[in-house]
């Protein structure tokens, strides 16, 4: 008991320099690099391989060379314990990991990781494709449970093992998803263990693609995902960025930890039943002339995770998407509009009846004051621009006759950002304002992942740096907490 005292002064000593914040989320990200990073210290000093472990970098370094031994086991104990206590979203879920044949498949070892980390219990299945690029020996390590192969084992299928399996499993994720899988899954095949179980399986199915960006983009696979994301099958990513291929563009399997999010995020409560939220998302385009516009960075990530979130905890969700090429979030009603004006035009036609107006959208400010309808030339064109202010779309819901019991707005600024954030608050009468930074790499416009602080009169809440899903999902709980206490 004493050791772990003391183990606790070294770690409360080193954590708050560390975290340089108090919230939960920043503190459990420290303590999970520092139980992390103290496992890594302990595996060097008894002479084991290190810990895999990114997040172990980030332990300073005085810590990593004097804690001895016992201290530095005791230390991962006690956090690893809190670790566990932070992070069990996916508690008593019993996950079935399919992994099929692709580069990607080495990032199921830190899947798993994160799974059980995340309270599951994994059990692993693998193609014949997967086995080349990662063993199962390492997956049943990982897992704790043995890895199935084939669907020729005689031994486990003895007791009919793959329906035992499909019965087993609360929740199917199959990362990564190849092009060769999705086609198989989406034919409805059952020509190996894995594409059986799915088939015999009521678990719901999750798949992260993970695939070269022409194959992500060929006809073929799109027509595949759009059957199997009409059946229902949660699609989580790719995400964009440098392939292994030496190519770059969408295509990559999604980050371990996103996927645990996303699919964390799908046991929301149904706290949204029969409410009926309206979303904003993705930029508005101004056009100058036929081929040219004024636009923004926004990719409608943010604004779509917010649709899903809120379909995922049972409301009837209208999402008015500025130009972006995202797929349509499951159980939601879409409406693409470009401009501001659309947009404007597509939100006030939809209020009537709304419980929650959510806008997320980067709504132009400013559009030229006059579009013109040929394409203006280099030498006839005029050197500057005239603009005219758009219409504050927001501030006109807040004072709406229809206006919605919650309003929630966005703020993004790159400076300031709380007092700019409060600023719009107060005047535009809104009961809440997610306020994030833009402009900084990683979060914000066109990023994976966000961090912003709520706002609203009486209170405030943190959402430290995670995969919009997860942000969506806080952001969705606090439109339940408000609608409930009207
Ligand atoms: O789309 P992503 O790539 O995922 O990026 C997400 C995001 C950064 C776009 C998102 O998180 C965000 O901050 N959205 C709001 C962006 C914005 O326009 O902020 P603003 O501070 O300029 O506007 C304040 C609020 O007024 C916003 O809710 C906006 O939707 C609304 N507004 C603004 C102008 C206007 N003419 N009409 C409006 O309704």
């Amino acid at each position: 008991m004493a050791l772990i005292q003391q183990c606790l002064r070294v770690c409360n000593d080193v954590a708050p320099s560390w975290a340089g914040g108090q919230e939960d989320r920043q503190e459990f990200c420290v303590r999970e690099g520092l139980c992390a990073a103290v496992e890594q210290s302990f595996a060097w000093a008894v002479g084991q391989r290190p810990v895999i472990e990114s997040h172990g970098a980030m332990l300073p370094s005085a810590l990593a060379t004097v804690c001895p031994k016992r201290l530095a086991l005791a230390v991962s104990f006690c956090f690893r314990k809190s670790v566990e206590r932070s992070v069990a979203a996916l508690h008593g879920q019993r996950v079935l990991l399919g992994v099929s044949g692709g580069i990607a498949a080495y990032k199921a070892a830190e899947l798993v990781r994160r799974l059980r980390d995340a309270g599951a219990e994994v059990r692993v299945v693998m193609t014949a494709g997967a086995q080349r690029f990662i063993t199962a020996l390492t997956l049943q390590a990982l897992s704790g449970n043995p890895v199935r192969t084939s669907l020729w084992d005689e031994a486990a299928e003895a007791a009919m093992g793959h329906i035992e399996l499909a019965r087993w499993a609360t929740r199917i994720l199959i990362a990564p998803a190849s092009a060769d899988l999705l086609a198989r899954l989406a034919l409805g095949r059952a020509d190996d263990l894995l594409t059986t179980l799915c088939l015999a399986s009521e678990a719901p199915l999750a798949v992260a693609p993970a695939m070269n960006r022409v194959m992500w983009a060929h006809p073929a696979t799109q027509a595949h995902v759009g059957t199997l994301r009409a059946r229902g099958v949660e699609i989580l990513g790719p995400a964009s960025g440098e392939q292994a291929c030496g190519e770059t563009g969408e295509g990559r399997m999604s980050e371990p930890q996103v996927l645990v999010d996303a699919l964390s995020a799908t046991l929301v409560p149904q706290r949204l039943v029969s409410k009926r939220i309206l979303v904003s998302a993705g930029p508005t385009f101004e056009d100058i002339d036929p081929v040219r516009f004024l636009g923004n960075r926004s990719s409608g990530r943010m604004g779509f995770a917010l649709a899903a979130a809120a379909a995922k905890a049972g409301a009837e969700v209208t999402l008015v998407a500025g130009p972006v090429r995202l797929a349509t979030p499951s159980g939601v009603s879409r409406i693409d509009v470009r401009s501001a004006a659309q947009m404007r035009e597509a939100l006030l036609s939809a209020l009537p009846g709304q419980h929650a107006y959510i806008g997320a959208a980067a709504v132009a400010d400013y559009r030229p004051a006059e579009i013109a309808t040929q394409k203006i030339k280099k030498g006839d064109g005029p050197s500057s621009l005239v603009l005219e202010r758009t219409v504050d779309i927001l501030a006109e819901i807040a004072s709406h006759p229809q206006r919605p019991a919650c309003l929630l707005g966005f703020a993004a600024e790159t400076h300031d950002v709380e007092t700019y954030a409060r600023g719009k608050l107060e005047a535009k009468r809104l009961d809440g304002i997610a306020a994030n930074r833009v402009g900084v790499p990683g979060q914000g416009f066109d990023a994976d992942e966000n961090a912003l602080k709520l706002y609203w009169n009486g209170g405030q809440r943190e959402y430290a740096t995670a995969s919009k899903a997860a942000i969506a999902a806080g952001l969705i709980d606090w439109v339940a907490d408000w609608l409930e206490r009207k």
